[in-house]
């Protein structure tokens, strides 16, 4: 009886050490259990990686592959000024306009348009004015490098700006799916209207 009581107060006694132990020191992260959490099996998109030739884990999708959600516009619209005067004549944007669609187009823009851009399209957007980047001509008032005025842009010619980009603007085709790209265009509409 005694025995079993005094192997209990020594069970108390290492519990209670051990459990102190874990405690101590004002740096001490505790007791660190799933350390895995902490450090991942697996790579972050911008950590060195022995794996790929270029050493990059961030690596472009494979040639010809398709993510769920994209399409392969190069086919029908390639990246050259025909492909872009026929995606400008034959393209119209497949999504009903309403108040939803536009909310939803002007985000996309603010996210992924607005810092070259602008707020409102004018071309004087953050690093425009932070003296980063030349101005891209404003919506509005602005004249295309390929012929026009910005105001004029039909959906296929902006459609097809965001997929490939045009001089120091670049291609957005890997990150906007072509639903969110019309989405975007539909407000560089509204865009358009602004002087
Ligand atoms: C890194 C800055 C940058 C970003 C981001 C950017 N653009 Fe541009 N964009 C430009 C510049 C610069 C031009 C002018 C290029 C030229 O014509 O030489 C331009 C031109 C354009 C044009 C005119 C194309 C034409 O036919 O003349 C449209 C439309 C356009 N951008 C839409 C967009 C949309 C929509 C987004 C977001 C999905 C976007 N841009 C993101 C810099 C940018």
């Amino acid at each position: 009886m005694n025995r079993l009581r005094l192997s209990g107060i020594a069970a108390i006694a290492i519990a209670t050490t051990v459990l102190f132990a874990a405690c101590g020191g004002k740096q001490s992260p505790g007791w660190e259990f799933a350390r895995n959490m902490y450090d991942p099996i697996a790579y972050n998109p911008d950590q060195p990686n022995k794996n790929f030739i270029d050493g990059k884990t961030a690596q472009l999708p494979p040639a010809n592959t398709v993510p769920v959600g994209f399409d392969k516009p190069e086919e029908a619209y390639p990246n050259t000024l025909e492909g872009y005067q026929a995606a400008g004549s034959n393209l119209s944007n497949p999504l009903p306009v309403n108040t939803q669609t536009l909310e939803e187009g002007k985000s996309l823009y603010l996210n992924m348009c607005s810092q070259c851009h602008g707020l409102t399209g004018k071309g004087d957007g953050a690093i425009v004015k932070m003296q980063k980047f030349p101005a891209p001509p404003a919506y509005g008032t602005g004249t295309s490098s390929r012929g026009g005025a910005m105001k004029d842009l039909t959906d296929g010619k902006i459609y097809h700006t965001i997929t490939y980009g045009v001089n120091l603007m670049g291609a957005h085709r890997n990150q906007i799916t072509p639903t969110e790209r019309w989405k975007i265009v539909m407000y560089v509409h509204e865009l358009q209207k602004l002087q």
